[in-house]
């Protein structure tokens, strides 16, 4: 229900120069109650209808009922809305009672296809902060555009390609061990690669190996595609575990190396059009018109990269999904990149390219600086996750004992911490890394937001079956208007959130109706039995139900209890 609409079509039956929406984007909030929900200035119309703005005010209020408005008064040049609250209240309320986790849906896709490339590590790496946040911005966005009618394919395009696998398989075959390999196989292969560039620095017969090594790799050799295929197998379990943790799956594994025959066609495709250039002996794609510097697809020594595999990736979605929007949740270090990317698929002649959004996202500074892989300072994330889930598993041993199934709810608790702190602050963002406060389970975090839910569950098992009484009375008061007002602005966030492919807009929201249900709940005695018992229950489910539903959004489980 949403009654700024009614009031704006009230309106535009009696003035036929403005549409209702325009009439809606007109429309004030007054900053003091007593100038009621909802203003409307009438200062635009003068002109056209040659009337003071007071008088049109005082003309409209006079010809405007409904019965969702206690009343509608002209105030100078303003016509002045005042809900019922009892009956908005009740009939926000009963909609999403109904509709449940149906409620808030909005059809913005229309079931259009999203390829959404999310998470996407690099084999023989260890799982980085950055690949955190791709992996749970991403799973937002795909839940928010779930939530707004779009089928979402979550792409992880692993980078299981590329010159590193050659350093790689140059460092195992000298001075590997598979055994050590076998029983760790992350932190194994990432101290080769760290060492591999150790070793570069006084063996200068490294580097051209590794370059040969990754040839052979990219020409079929057996032995190369042996070892490749088990660096990645390994490398993908470890992955699962976290993917597991987080509780987020893909539909599609499509990694770089995926690609491998498919690039041949594109530089093909380069030659064709006249696009390819050589310069310095690779061959690049000028990008001087659009003051970029060149994209470069092909190196001296003949060997495909980054680009070349996304352009080829980029087509094979385009035939394969037909897709209405394609999204890369990838770090802002990369927007070059993709800006690089999408011009040069332009150039091709693609105008789908159009539909392509990189959706940036700040970086996880540890004291002020960038984390880097290549010297080895990494955090792990996995032990993240598992200290978090021991931190909750603390908790509730020191507040609920009795709980039932501590476990679920202390991987549900710790991942949610993780998760919430990393959605909580628009995308763009820089975080700077502290243990500490992701694991915070106070103030405005994950557990706060599942806290509310299941003291919301709480009241709704006390109030199992009471004997309240029949005649049931709305609620009008200012404390549950505060509540309602923000139930029913919920599927306003979720369309803002889909148009910005922003998570953060959840969050706050979800951060706002948690403090307004909390003041509730600690001012008002909800199970008191009187005539608004029943409504205040009503309340109590509908913010529950609400709650779940916006923790859904943000993968977050919410469980009954804690
Ligand atoms: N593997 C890359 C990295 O870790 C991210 C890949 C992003 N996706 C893409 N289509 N380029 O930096």
């Amino acid at each position: 229900m949403n009654y700024q609409l009614l009031a704006a079509e009230q309106i535009e039956a009696h003035i036929s120069s403005l549409s209702k929406e325009e009439i809606l984007s007109l429309m004030e909030i007054p900053k003091l109650s007593e100038h009621g929900d909802m203003a409307f200035p009438c200062f635009r119309l003068a002109k056209e209808l040659r009337k003071s703005p007071a008088a049109i005010a005082e003309d409209l209020a006079g010809n405007l009922h409904h019965e969702l408005f206690q009343t509608i008064v002209a105030a100078g040049p303003y016509v002045n809305f005042f809900l019922n609250k009892c009956v908005v209240s009740h009939a926000i309320l009963t909609q999403i009672l109904e509709e449940k986790d149906q409620y808030g849906n909005v059809n913005l896709g229309a079931g259009g296809k999203v390829p959404i490339d999310m998470s996407s590590p690099n084999i023989a790496k260890p799982f980085s902060m950055g690949h955190l946040r791709s992996t749970v911005i991403g799973n937002s966005i795909a839940n928010i555009l779930t939530k707004c009618g779009y089928t979402p394919v979550k792409i992880n395009h692993l980078g299981d390609w590329g010159t590193q696998f050659g350093k790689l398989i140059t460092a195992y075959k000298a001075w590997g061990d598979e055994e050590k390999v076998k029983a760790n196989p992350i932190a194994e292969l990432l101290k080769l690669y760290v060492d591999f560039h150790e070793r570069a620095d006084t063996d200068p017969d490294l580097i051209p190996q590794g370059r040969e090594w990754f040839k052979k790799l990219e020409n079929g050799n057996e032995e190369a595609l042996h070892l490749w295929k088990w660096f990645r197998e390994e490398s993908l379990s470890e992955f699962n575990k976290i993917y597991q943790l987080l509780g987020v799956s893909f539909d599609s594994f499509l990694g770089e190396a995926f690609y491998n025959d498919r690039m041949e066609p594109v530089v093909d495709l380069l030659e064709e059009k006249g696009l390819l250039v050589e310069d310095e002996g690779a061959m690049v794609v000028k990008l001087d018109e659009e003051g970029l510097p060149p994209s470069l697809i092909k190196k001296s020594d003949g060997a495909t990269l980054y680009v070349t595999r996304d352009l080829a990736a980029a087509m094979y979605r385009n035939t394969t999904y037909d897709f209405s929007k394609a999204v890369y949740v990838v770090g802002n270090e990369q927007s070059l990149h993709f800006k690089q990317l999408k011009l040069v698929l332009k150039k091709l002649g693609f105008d789908w390219a159009d539909q392509m959004v990189h959706v940036p996202f700040g970086m996880i500074l540890k004291d002020g600086k960038k984390m880097s892989t290549r010297k080895g300072k990494v955090v792990l994330l996995e032990k993240v996750l598992q200290e978090s889930i021991q931190l909750a598993e603390k908790n509730i041993l020191a507040k609920n004992p009795e709980l039932n199934n501590k476990e679920e709810v202390a991987r549900q608790v710790g991942v949610g911490a993780v998760i919430f702190h990393d959605l909580r602050n628009d995308r763009m963002n820089n975080i700077e890394f502290s243990l500490e406060d992701m694991l915070k389970f106070e103030g405005e975090t994950g557990p706060y937001l599942q806290y509310t839910h299941a003291r919301a569950c709480s009241i709704l098992r006390k109030a199992e079956n009471p004997e309240w009484e029949t005649q049931d009375a709305g609620l009008g008061d200012p404390m549950s208007w505060e509540i309602v007002k923000q139930l029913a602005d919920f599927p306003k966030y979720i369309e803002r959130a889909c148009l910005k492919l922003e998570p953060s807009i959840i969050s706050k929201y979800l951060i706002d109706l948690a403090q307004a249900f909390n003041s509730y709940y600690g001012n008002v005695r909800i199970l008191e039995q009187d005539s608004s018992l029943k409504e205040r229950l009503n309340l109590v489910c509908a913010s529950a139900l609400v709650l779940k539903e916006g923790m859904k959004l943000l993968g977050l489980e919410a469980p009954m209890e804690m």
